[in-house]
């Protein structure tokens, strides 16, 4: 095609068409890899003709720009919110006064659907284009959340035209939500990359959306099923059914396991069956919604001040018992962190047997001061770890008694330590058993050593076969050992280890990455290499105090390290690495070194420049800065607020320059 504007409206269409295959009718027909190749030939297209990009181009789903806070958008009908029946009786009741209300004289159907578990919003459209959307907030006024919703591929930036051309104004509300795998696969990456835990799926979806920084949420896998209509202006339609579906046609997903219900037995049947499904259902699901099909029905119905007397919700059972706790357990997870775990007289609780709850951490025990022997309400959500909600008091047994986390680990008898504000105890040692297979994982990962082909499941085998025992074992492996591992042949077995001979030339920065130390992530770690220069020598023997004065680097982060280097096996695992060949990148030094072999230390505060400034000036010109006066130090660059760094540079009588005489040296080369 040699029409630009034709060729990015052909593909265009066809990324539409995909989505609507993918997200409405379940049934792709391209890769993911295919669709990213049209995806990112329509980008290249745009940017070579920046004319013809609209705003509804799917290139354009994420903004740039994070906002300072969010506006406000109203409802031009307000989100009502649903009553309640909580059991059998009270659906009966529902039932009842709706027949009441309608004089016995019409015939009414219901709609059953999932109460989804996730965050309500709406969107608009007018003639079929994405215009904004917003979080259901108070009812009446809710959050613009525009930039973020556009982001969800399932939300359509237009309206497919199915014969019934979308609508002038069309207001559609529904669930934002993240399915039960997405959630577990959000949370390992976060632990992985030490941010905390979401709680739950609601949860992790109620933050993905409240980002001010559209990019962020676009990471984030959310869902959203529609349910509801606003206002809506240029199509009337009869019955919820036909409206559902018709927003099918337009591009909008609905839930597949909405169903008609006739009359109260398919109602209370209906529940039943969503109550018994629903840990097999893949998103987390708190009920169901009962609905009056026909429009013109629930118009006669009404509305009280906060529900709509056409519809109800009907709880599920608490996912709740009692129980008895007969022991505490620690376990240590792939992060070393000990985790108490209550080891629970079986009870059987929404649909499953549960015999462990977490206890989370010390302060939990504490707070909630459970105790060994203790008659206990336990709660399960979905697929979380069931929980202890709290003691039943009045049945404390007089022989229970309280439970206090080692201090060793109970896998590998090492010390175990709480960090700065940390709630978690964690093991040090790296090498523990538990933790290796996690730290071997982070090791070999992509922006650590990168070593392609070290999936989850030879971990496992190696650790389990003790062959691997220590991190530094990697490198010592051969064809052979991996070739007789299960579902390895021999072309694999080569291949892995020849990624593994290639991972040891690599940067400082990965390498101390890699080493999983806490608080030491992708970005700290390239802190450390500009300041260490690569010499791993000076990191290891460096100190809280240099630590702390480098940039970006806090108490806890220099707390971390000086306790990862005070370890023996430690620092024995980092030098047999560098003994079996790991070696690091040079770091390239400027050519023009007139400050080669000298060295400052910036101390109080500047004016002019930041800390990181200063010392890329210095480094620039071949020389270093760091953190503490010694003998060594040739300037010392003094601000107001300077201390004893000031007094030791007078005492060994170094040049002490201030800020400007320090600006005069950094130019005249
Ligand atoms: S209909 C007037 N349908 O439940 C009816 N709501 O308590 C308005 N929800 O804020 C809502 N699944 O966020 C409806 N299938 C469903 C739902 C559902 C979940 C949420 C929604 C609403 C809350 C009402």
């Amino acid at each position: 095609m040699t029409n630009p504007k034709l060729e990015i409206q052909s593909i265009r269409k066809q990324i539409e068409d995909h989505n609507y295959r993918y997200y409405i009718l379940n049934d792709p027909i391209i890769s993911d890899g295919e669709y990213d190749s049209l995806f990112r030939t329509l980008e290249s297209l745009e940017q070579k003709y920046p004319d013809f990009v609209s705003i509804d181009s799917p290139t354009q789903r994420v903004g740039n720009k994070p906002l300072n806070s969010f506006g406000t958008l109203a409802h031009r009908i307000p989100m009502l919110s649903l009553a309640n029946a909580m059991n059998q009786d009270e659906l009966k009741a529902f039932y009842n006064r709706i027949m009441k209300q309608l004089d016995n004289k019409s015939i009414f159907t219901f709609v059953g659907e999932p109460k989804l578990d996730g965050i309500g919003v709406e969107v608009v459209y007018e003639n079929g284009q994405f215009i904004h959307g917003s979080t259901r907030g108070d009812g009446y006024t809710g959050e613009d959340i525009s930039l973020n919703l556009k982001t969800i591929g399932a939300i359509p930036l237009i309206l497919r035209n199915h014969k019934l051309p979308p609508p002038k104004l069309l207001e559609v509300r529904g669930e934002v939500f993240i399915s039960k795998s997405d959630f577990k696969q959000l949370n390992s990456i976060r632990e992985k990359d030490e941010d905390p835990p979401f709680a739950n799926p609601r949860n992790a979806a109620a933050g993905s959306l409240r980002q001010l920084d559209p990019k962020l949420t676009a990471k984030r896998p959310l869902s959203v099923y529609f349910y509801e209509a606003g206002m809506i202006d240029g199509h009337t339609f009869d019955s919820h059914l036909e409206f559902l579906t018709v927003l099918n046609k337009w591009g909008l997903p609905t839930n597949p396991y909405i169903n008609e219900c006739l009359d109260l037995d398919s109602l209370i049947q209906y529940h039943e069956k969503m109550e018994s499904i629903r840990n097999e259902i893949p998103y987390e699901i708190d009920g169901t919604v009962f609905k009056i099909d026909h429009y013109p029905t629930r118009g006669i119905l009404g509305t009280r001040s906060r529900s709509p007397r056409w519809a109800i919700a009907g709880k599920f059972q608490a996912q709740q018992a009692t129980t008895v706790i007969h022991e505490i357990d620690v376990q240590v997870g792939r992060t070393g962190a000990l985790t108490p775990v209550a080891k629970l007289e079986p009870v059987f609780v929404g649909g499953v047997t549960v015999t462990n709850a977490t206890l989370h951490n010390q302060d939990e025990i504490d707070r909630k001061d459970v105790r060994i022997g203790d008659t206990v309400i336990i709660e399960r959500a979905g697929d979380v770890i069931p929980k202890i909600v709290k003691v039943v008091s009045e049945k404390r047994n007089k022989d229970s008694y309280p439970f206090i986390i080692p201090k060793q680990c109970p896998v590998c008898g090492h010390e175990a330590n709480r960090f700065g504000d940390d709630v978690v105890i964690r093991c040090t040692n790296l090498s523990c058993m538990a933790q290796l297979k996690g730290h071997i994982e982070h090791f070999v990962s992509k922006l650590a050593l990168n070593i392609d082909g070290f999936g989850e499941k030879i971990v496992d085998q190696l650790v389990d076969k003790s062959i691997i025992k220590n991190i530094d074992d990697i490198f010592s492996l051969s064809v052979d050992i991996v070739a007789n591992l299960d579902r390895m042949g021999e072309k694999s077995a080569k291949n892995l280890i020849e990624a593994i001979a290639s991972s040891k030339q690599t940067t400082f920065a990965r390498f101390i990455y890699a080493l999983g130390i806490r608080n030491v992530g992708e970005h700290i770690s390239k802190v450390l290499e500009k300041y260490f220069l690569g010499d791993l020598d000076l990191f290891q023997k460096t100190t809280q105090e240099e630590l702390e004065n480098i940039d970006e680097i806090g108490p806890i982060v220099a707390e971390t390290i000086i306790q990862f280097w005070s370890d023996h096996d430690n620092i024995s695992m980092v030098t047999h690495c560098m003994e079996l060949g790991v070696s690091f990148e040079k770091i390239q030094l400027p050519e023009h070194q007139p400050l080669k072999d000298t060295t400052f230390v910036f101390t109080g505060s500047f004016d002019q420049f930041t800390r990181v400034e200063a010392k890329n000036m210095v480094q620039k010109l071949g020389g270093k800065a760091t953190g503490s006066v010694s003998k060594k130090t040739n300037y010392v660059i003094a601000g107001p607020g300077a201390g004893s760094k000031r007094e030791k540079a007078e005492s060994l009588n170094i040049p002490i320059l201030t800020e400007e005489e320090f600006l005069l040296l950094v130019k005249s080369f």
